[in-house]
């Protein structure tokens, strides 16, 4: 059986699987084909693919003799080189890539989209969602503390220098990782978020979790948060205002599946805030929590920059890559028997569950939720 990696196209520097990834796919009895340079961005090269007991080829090669194909994004540029059968792993972006894949699923091929495995505990381990979000709240922080123009400890020479305040809002995987490194540069570190179940995990990491009365929440939502009133909305605004004022340091990482991101940051906020504060606004690709955020930009208002970033694992090419391709490995160990062939058990929740399509019909009850199927 044979995998082929691809090269990204466009701005993106992560690779889906990166060398040492490839021995474990050796391993598992699986022969690899990687795209000429598919690596170079994440410092990978074609060289050490090969050491890896990887063969290196062409584009074309790769898609014509590989029978699953794996990629960072899907490949939406390729649309008519792929063949009947073929399984394709990547990120897919199901609203956006809509037409790529009813294309996909016209032509007879497997598509499974890493951004919507099930979020369970079984599932965890192949949660690419869950390692990027690791690698951007890490990131996040470590940006803003480049950018401020104070230190983020407490430094008692020369005078005492206070530390750093960090305010972050949203605590998923994202909004805690910040928390901790955050916590780790000596901040103080405050944090809002609408699931209450997230409390114990922020005050374990040395944050103080500030409550907003009234917060609405739903167990049918697997985790996730759900629009909150009106009512709820404004008074969580205020009090963000408030802890705003006396904060240095912004990390925006609230989401809601599906939807637009909520604006938790107004712009009288903002001209609020201390000249020298930054804001990242890691929600920026879904409009951001900042009402100022621009996507891709860095805007300075008052003197408080606002970056709007949502692609930072890109940014940390190498280990995102290593996470991004474990993530990988984890899914393909439950689609191999041990001659290291593929078989593909859509009773198996997983498999149904990150299965966009297959066999000419939309699979996952998820993604036909997305596009309203
Ligand atoms: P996310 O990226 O969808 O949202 C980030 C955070 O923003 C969430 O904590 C959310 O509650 C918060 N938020 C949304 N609206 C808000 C508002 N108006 N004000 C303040 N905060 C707001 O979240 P992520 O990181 O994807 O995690 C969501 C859940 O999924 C978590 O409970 C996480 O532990 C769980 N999870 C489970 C996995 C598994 O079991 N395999 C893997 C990864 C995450």
């Amino acid at each position: 059986m044979l995998l082929g990696i691809l090269k990204e196209t466009g701005t993106e520097n992560r690779v889906a699987m990166l060398p040492g990834e490839v021995t474990v796919l050796k391993k598992l009895g699986l022969e690899v084909v990687v795209e000429k340079g598919a690596g170079e961005k994440a410092f990978a090269s074609d060289s050490s693919y090969k050491k890896a007991g990887a063969e290196v080829a062409d584009r074309m090669d790769v898609i014509s003799r590989s029978a699953i194909l794996l990629s960072v994004n899907a490949p939406v540029s390729d649309n008519n080189n792929f063949r009947e059968g073929q399984i394709i792993c990547s990120v897919l972006n199901p609203v956006e890539n809509r037409d790529w894949l009813e294309n996909a699923r016209q032509k007879g091929l497997s598509v499974l989209a890493l951004d919507i495995v099930p979020r369970t505990t079984r599932a965890q381990s192949m949660d690419i969602l869950s390692s990027m979000a690791t690698v951007s709240g890490y990131k996040a922080v470590l940006e803003a503390a480049s950018l401020r123009p104070r230190f983020f400890p407490m430094f008692m020479s020369a005078g005492t220098i206070k530390p750093a305040r960090v305010l972050i809002l949203g605590a998923g995987v994202a909004g805690l990782q910040a928390v901790a490194t955050a916590r780790k540069l000596g901040a103080i570190v405050e944090v809002f978020d609408v699931r209450s179940a997230v409390k114990e995990e922020v005050k374990s990491l040395g944050g103080k979790f500030i409550e907003v009365e009234g917060a609405k929440e739903d167990a049918a939502a697997g985790g996730y948060a759900v629009e909150q009133t009106e009512e709820f909305k404004k008074k969580q605004q205020d009090l963000i205002q408030q802890r705003a004022m006396a904060a240095d340091v912004i990390i925006a990482t609230a989401q809601i599946p599906g939807r637009k991101a909520p604006v938790l940051v107004l712009k009288d906020t903002v001209l609020n805030m201390n000249p020298g504060s930054v804001i990242i606004d890691l929600a920026a690709s879904t409009g951001g929590n900042c009402e100022l955020t621009e996507n891709g930009k860095k805007v300075v208002i008052n003197g408080v920059t606002i970056i709007g970033k949502s692609d930072y694992p890109s940014d940390m090419s190498s280990d995102a890559s290593k996470m991004f391709g474990n993530n990988i490995i984890n899914l393909i160990k439950i689609m191999i028997d041990k001659e290291g062939k593929i078989v593909l058990n859509l009773s198996d929740d997983i498999i149904s569950g990150t299965m966009a399509v297959h066999g000419r019909e939309y699979i996952s009850a998820r993604v036909k939720q997305m596009l309203n199927l």
